[in-house]
């Protein structure tokens, strides 16, 4: 079963500007996906037409409900906690919390609502005028909105946008929690360790087009496959000549090496010791998502 389809989306605004070209991704059940891009690539376009805010091309389907045939239903399956922070300006965090409950026709789901508050630290501010919210607080505010009815799918657009790190990390063991518990999770973020920790697959998006959907291992085995930086320290500065081309510095008896990939660290290794260079120390930066996602892009 999936839990989010999307087939052939595509969305045109004002007649002119393409801002989504024939998206085509499914997420399992289970999936905990990250959507990457630069500024502008297209997630919250892709977003909004989940949610049922914007128009689009092509077909949308959350836990197999199409959402042009069954928007209610496939609306009580998901929840979304947008990029744009937007309340009433005149309900407490508590009255926003049990209005949108009604909204999903849920009653009775007090100990869960008392739960998200606390998970999102607002129990100090469940009284309080969504006005008076700090922007982070606001933020976790969105979060708890999204999920007072316990949705399957739940889908976030950079919810931890302006939130400070400490509740950041909380946020994240929620939300990992909530993917523990078996809801899907998609997000877009632009802090890519955290995406790197948490997430299962990633789809990178650029200028309205999917480039990339891959696993976790498949990221693994890509980052294997890209130049590694690796440093040596070696006993009296001593190095081979036939390994300096590969040099990008040298400091005192710090060697800095570029290699073309993971498998080109074993034989300069082998190559040092045969030469009878002996490492006091060593360090091998492999390719982070982020020179993965860099080097999608083509940079
Ligand atoms: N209502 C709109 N009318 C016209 N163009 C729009 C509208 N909303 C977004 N766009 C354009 O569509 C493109 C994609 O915007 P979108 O907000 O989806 O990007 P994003 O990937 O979410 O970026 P960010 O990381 O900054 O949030 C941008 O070029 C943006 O200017
Ligand atoms: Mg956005």
């Amino acid at each position: 079963m999936y839990a989010l389809e999307i087939n052939n989306v595509s969305k045109v605004y004002d007649n002119k500007f393409t801002a989504l070209d024939d998206v085509s991704f499914k997420l399992t059940s289970g999936d905990f996906v990250g959507l990457l891009g630069v500024n502008g690539a297209g997630k919250t376009t892709l977003i909004s037409a989940i949610s049922g805010i914007s128009s689009y091309h092509g077909q949308i389907k959350v836990m197999g409900i199409d959402l042009k045939k069954n928007l209610v239903a496939a609306k009580k399956n998901m929840g979304i906690v947008p990029q744009e922070i937007a309340f009433d300006p005149f309900t407490t965090v508590y009255q926003t919390l049990k209005l949108q409950s009604g909204l999903y026709g849920v009653k009775n789901n007090k100990s869960w609502l008392d739960e998200v508050i606390v998970w999102m630290h607002l129990e100090d501010k469940i009284d309080a005028n969504t006005r008076s919210l700090s922007g982070g607080m606001k933020r976790r505010l969105m979060v708890a909105q999204a999920l007072v009815h316990k949705p399957p799918l739940i889908i976030l657009d950079e919810p931890t946008a302006g939130v400070d790190v400490e509740i950041r990390k909380n946020l994240w063991d929620f939300i990992a929690g909530l993917h523990q518990q078996g809801h899907t999770i998609l997000l877009t973020t632009h802090y890519l360790e955290e995406v790197e920790k948490f997430c299962n697959h990633i789809v990178m998006i650029d200028k309205g087009k999917v480039i990339a959907r891959s696993s976790k291992e498949e990221l693994n085995l890509k980052a294997n496959g890209m130049p590694t930086i690796f440093e040596v320290e070696t006993k009296d500065g001593l190095f081979l000549d036939e390994l300096r081309s590969l040099l990008i510095s040298t400091e005192n008896n710090k060697y800095t090496l570029r290699l073309a990939n993971n498998d080109q660290m074993m034989l300069v290794l082998n190559q040092l010791m045969a030469g009878g260079i002996k490492i006091e120390n060593m360090n091998i930066s492999k390719p982070k998502l982020e020179d993965i996602f860099l080097n999608y892009l083509g940079h």
